[in-house]
């Protein structure tokens, strides 16, 4: 353990949760002076200290969490933790005060908790920072009513079975996600990765497990899988942020067993049907989901265990990736020229005529993007 003051050891600079409060945590970006390198800086809030030595449920769900992301390593799609401690500072969002930092030993930083409790620190996780923009609550989130963005097929297809992967990792290691929504999903068009394991459980290896394992896959299915190609919601319909305690994340999904495509029947029949049967429970383990995701994903011209392609789907499937990938530049690119055209607006002593101008351009720049392709 090192105790330092925290602005030896980090740089503390802007929230990155804002548009996705979590219940447990704030979380900000900031400088890892010893890795020299940007972290996210995920630490408990404020009103979840208490003053007579008691540890709070949110207070053990930072050691929970610690625990499970190293447990889980081994999966790629998982966010890597670099380090973690307890932070004196008692304002929302960190500034001075004295750091205990543990590194990766997360036994120490487990058994050290009663201690900082009772002196009213607070844990932090330090965790490699992802970008907003692939995280799928931001940029598929309305900006107008009758706007939704669905993510392109080939892409959903190959998010599912990454997704899987992982909860085929967490499974076998006994572990339960849970907490399965978009905020907590970050996508760049090839690789996944997820964060948050504060609501994620460690199972005691009992045979009730099995419906625990079949229950987080609906709960994928459900949370996940139907509005990443959908747009929407299964429960408010809309998208937007549910931050949620231990209770409400294991109720959250649970009754909806039936979805409905209505809004999207552009959505091939054979997608629609692998998320369907994830919410009527029908698969029992990762394996099952991943059996059927390879059924789907020959139809859509993967080579699968499920069977070779034709050459012709090959070839298609083949130019459906290399045209989504220069959409995604081609998308990139209108964003920076957005940036640009607003930052120049903004700058004093212009000429109502400059004004006007960028202020047509930019009305336009965002209509392109409000009928974007790729969310
Ligand atoms: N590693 C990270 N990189 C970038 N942003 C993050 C990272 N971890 C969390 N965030 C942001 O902070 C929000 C809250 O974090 P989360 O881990 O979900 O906290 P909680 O446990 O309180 O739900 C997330 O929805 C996300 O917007
Ligand atoms: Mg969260």
């Amino acid at each position: 353990m090192t105790t330092a003051p925290l602005t030896d050891l980090y740089r503390l600079e802007d929230t990155i949760d804002t548009y996705a409060l979590g219940h447990y945590a704030r979380v900000v970006a900031a400088g890892d002076r010893r890795a020299n390198k940007t972290v996210a800086f995920k630490v408990m809030r404020s009103e979840h200290v208490t003053h007579d030595g008691d540890m709070k449920w949110e207070f053990k769900a930072f050691y929970n969490e610690a625990a499970l992301l190293q447990r889980l390593a081994a999966s790629p799609s998982l966010v890597r933790m670099h380090d973690c401690g307890y932070i004196e500072s008692s304002t929302e969002l960190p500034v001075n005060g004295q750091i205990a930092s543990f590194g990766t030993d997360v036994d120490e930083f487990t058994d050290a908790a009663a201690r900082f409790a009772a002196q009213g620190w607070r844990p932090y996780l330090a965790l490699d920072i992802l970008p907003r923009h692939n995280n799928l609550l931001y940029v598929m989130k309305p900006n107008q009513p009758g706007t939704r963005w669905r993510l392109p097929t080939e892409e959903g297809i190959a998010l599912a079975m990454q997704f899987a992967q992982f909860l085929q990792v967490a499974h076998q290691n006994g572990v339960v996600y849970l907490d399965h929504k978009l905020e907590h999903v970050y996508w760049d068009g090839a690789r996944l990765h997820v964060i948050d394991l504060n609501s994620s459980r460690a199972l005691n290896g009992a045979a009730a497990d099995a419906q625990q394992f079949k229950a987080d896959i609906h709960n994928f299915c459900v949370g996940i899988l139907y509005p990443v190609f959908t747009g929407i919601s299964a429960i408010t319909g809309g998208l937007r942020a549910t931050p949620s305690s231990m209770a409400e994340v294991e109720a959250r999904y649970k009754d909806i067993l039936v979805l409905d495509f209505g809004v999207e029947p552009s959505l091939s029949p054979a997608v629609q049907q692998m998320i369907q049967r994830g919410a009527a429970m029908e698969y029992d383990t990762a394996d099952d989901l991943i059996a059927e995701l390879n059924k789907t994903a020959s139809l859509h011209g993967w080579d699968t265990p499920h069977g070779e392609n034709t050459p012709a789907c090959r070839a298609a499937r083949d130019q459906v990736r290399q045209g989504l990938k220069k959409l995604r530049q081609g998308q990139e690119s209108i964003r920076e020229a957005r940036d640009i055209l607003r930052d120049a607006l903004i700058i004093d002593d212009i000429t109502p005529d400059i004004e006007d101008e960028l202020r047509r351009v930019l009305l336009a720049v965002n209509a392109m993007l409000n009928a974007r392709v790729i969310p």
